[in-house]
């Protein structure tokens, strides 16, 4: 998979360097770039952002830098696809990791201040997909950390990225439900000792011991995901067993 990422601070992203990321770049599965939106700038100033029309707090990213941006780095051909993490987006998810995954080229627009000129993302529609990305219903004060977070959830679906693929099957919201706890060495440990079921050998019970904590968990910390998969198994079929 090839990754463009387009920003006024591409020192955000010197952690791409490292960690799980870094060694899929090295290994060829990953081919990350990371530009500086200002050398698409044609003033002295190296201008990024204007006031806005209609007025207002903040200044709003003047849109001939990105025009010039992704007119060098979207694929003639309409095979890439634009991701604009902002507030204003649909809520990110494992879903849109697993879709985006399948992606061949992905830009990341990472916009500061109070986004990006609105034209920009209708004139880059009629050239790729485009998808606006929110992590979640807080502000951060730009896309870089955002993108950041996308890029690590959706490189990690990239075959060949995570060495033993069945640890990506097993997580939390993988299957809709938060993940069940996990234990390692020593089974006693400060006075806690592991659930015994784990310790029995006994797999048919040890899936029905995790399954039933996940499902214990999902619905004192996250209802909501509950209330998804009865209304997607209503849609189509069985779904979770209730206990
Ligand atoms: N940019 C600013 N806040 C954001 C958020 N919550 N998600 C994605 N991009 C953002």
């Amino acid at each position: 998979m090839r990754v463009d990422i387009v920003t006024i601070f591409p020192a955000f992203f010197s952690v791409l360097d490292v960690s799980l990321l870094g060694r899929a770049r090295q290994d060829g599965l990953l081919y990350v770039q990371v530009h500086d939106l200002r050398d698409w700038t044609t003033d002295r100033h190296r201008t990024v952002d204007d006031t806005p029309y209609g007025g207002g707090a903040g200044m709003v990213m003047k849109p001939e830098p990105w025009a010039q941006a992704l007119e060098a780095l979207l694929r003639p051909d309409g095979t890439s696809t634009l991701v604009v993490p902002t507030p204003a987006g649909t809520r990110f998810s494992q879903p849109i990791a697993r879709g985006l995954a399948t992606a061949d080229h992905l830009v990341f627009a990472c916009g500061r201040y109070e986004g990006i000129d609105a034209r920009v993302l209708d004139w880059a529609a009629e050239r790729c997909r485009v998808t606006e990305l929110s992590l979640g219903d807080y502000v951060l004060n730009g896309g870089e950390v955002a993108a950041m977070a996308m890029l690590e959830a959706v490189g990690r679906l990239v075959p060949g990225v995570v060495g033993n693929p069945e640890s990506l099957v097993e997580e939390s919201h993988e299957d809709g439900l938060l993940e069940y706890p996990s234990y390692t060495k020593p089974s006693t440990w400060r006075g806690r000792s592991v659930p015994p079921v784990l310790l029995s050998g006994h797999h048919a019970a040890i899936d029905e011991w995790r399954r039933a904590q996940q499902l214990e968990r999902t619905r004192r910390i996250r209802p909501d995901l509950i209330e998804l998969l009865d209304h997607d198994a209503g849609a189509a079929g069985p779904g979770v067993p209730r206990s």
